[in-house]
């Protein structure tokens, strides 16, 4: 029994940061960012709000949709890199907020990739039998990790939430291939070094802004086209596929220039692949989920579409995953 996406859904806040707000606060402008990464806006989360608010949301309207009961739900796979706090993980607290007392509740922490982390993992315990309902969570509040004097990193990232419930689906559809990788040498191209054990929580890490991102942009950038449009070919050919049989391509919401790159690596057409950076930024984890329910209630994808998702981020980690809807 294959394991497919039953249903997505997604929630972000109703804050919103645009790039005029952005020129008030940093050196930059309309133009650089609109011309260097396609963002024209991003969502922004309140003082008094946090991660597990967004995904519960999200995860509430998928599991609806799905026309299951929350005690279906035997999993609950949350991709996060800015957990509502240190413990207990997110997938508890929505668990918890839900009421899917049958579930294990977790987190995955593979940045900008945690999506696809989260569907390989409960794709195979699905497929295996070992649960037969699961809920993928993508969410993350990134802005409160961003440090507002570093024009590099701080015009890119935005708010929100996405989720899925897997489950069995018939042969021929479902998720007909999925892969993820790592490579930690590229540690220092995205990372956040305060805040863990290695630095130590001191006021001096949080004065240095520790805890914030710091991105190496133009070297991730290199790395980023190479490995989404490196396992986006390899899954293609691993379930027997080539490009024109996709009708969709979801990538990581990063940059437009990298979307555009990989396209044209996959020699795939700008109609087939999905943007929303210009209304969302890059919200890391749950860039593909909003995408693909926007996709869905749209109906870009519908029944019976072949959609290939790929991302990578921070770790370097990266994933593509193929899905016949
Ligand atoms: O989800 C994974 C997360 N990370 C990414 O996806 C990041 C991937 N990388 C990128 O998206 C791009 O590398 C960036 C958008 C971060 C930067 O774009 P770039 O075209 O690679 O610019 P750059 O870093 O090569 O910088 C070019 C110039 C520099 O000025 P100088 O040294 O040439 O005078 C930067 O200081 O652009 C400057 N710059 C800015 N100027 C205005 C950098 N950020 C800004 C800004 N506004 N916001």
């Amino acid at each position: 029994m294959n394991a497919g996406i039953l249903s997505t859904g997604h929630d972000y806040p109703e804050g919103i940061l645009t790039n005029a707000d952005l020129e008030k606060i940093v050196e930059t402008s309309d133009e650089w960012i609109t011309t260097r990464t396609g963002i024209k806006q991003r969502r922004k989360a309140a003082d008094n709000e946090y991660t597990s608010q967004f995904a519960v949301r999200a995860s509430e309207r998928a599991i609806e949709k799905s026309g299951l009961s929350v005690e279906d739900i035997e999993i609950i796979v949350c991709a996060t890199t800015t957990p509502d706090q240190i413990l207990p993980s997110t997938g508890c607290l929505i668990q918890k907020e839900i009421g899917a007392v049958n579930a294990a509740g977790m987190d995955v922490f593979a940045a900008c990739s945690g999506f696809l982390y989260g569907i390989t993992m409960v794709e195979s315990m699905i497929r295996t039998g070992q649960v037969k309902h699961a809920l993928v969570v993508g969410a993350e509040v990134l802005t409160k990790y961003v440090d507002y004097s570093d024009r590099s990193t701080c015009v890119i990232f935005g708010d929100g939430a996405g989720a899925a419930v897997l489950g069995p689906v018939e042969d021929g559809k479902g998720i007909l291939a999925t892969k993820i990788m790592s490579d930690g040498r590229y540690e220092e191209q995205l990372f956040a070094p305060g805040g863990g054990t290695k630095m130590g929580i001191t006021h001096q890490a949080i004065d240095e802004k520790a805890h914030c991102f710091k991105m190496r942009g133009n070297e991730l950038f290199k790395v980023a086209v190479r490995s989404m449009a490196g396992i986006s070919k390899e899954m293609l050919s691993k379930a027997g596929y080539t490009v024109d049989d996709v009708k969709m391509v979801i990538p990581h919401q990063a940059n437009q220039r990298i979307t555009d790159a990989v396209a044209s690596r996959l020699k795939v057409p700008d109609e087939k692949v999905y943007s929303n950076i210009a209304e969302h930024g890059n919200t890391s984890s749950a860039s593909i989920p909003i995408a693909l329910d926007e996709c869905l209630e749209s109906g870009k994808i519908v029944e019976g579409d072949l959609v290939l998702m790929t991302a990578f981020g921070g770790g370097v980690t990266w994933g593509g995953t193929l899905v016949r809807f």
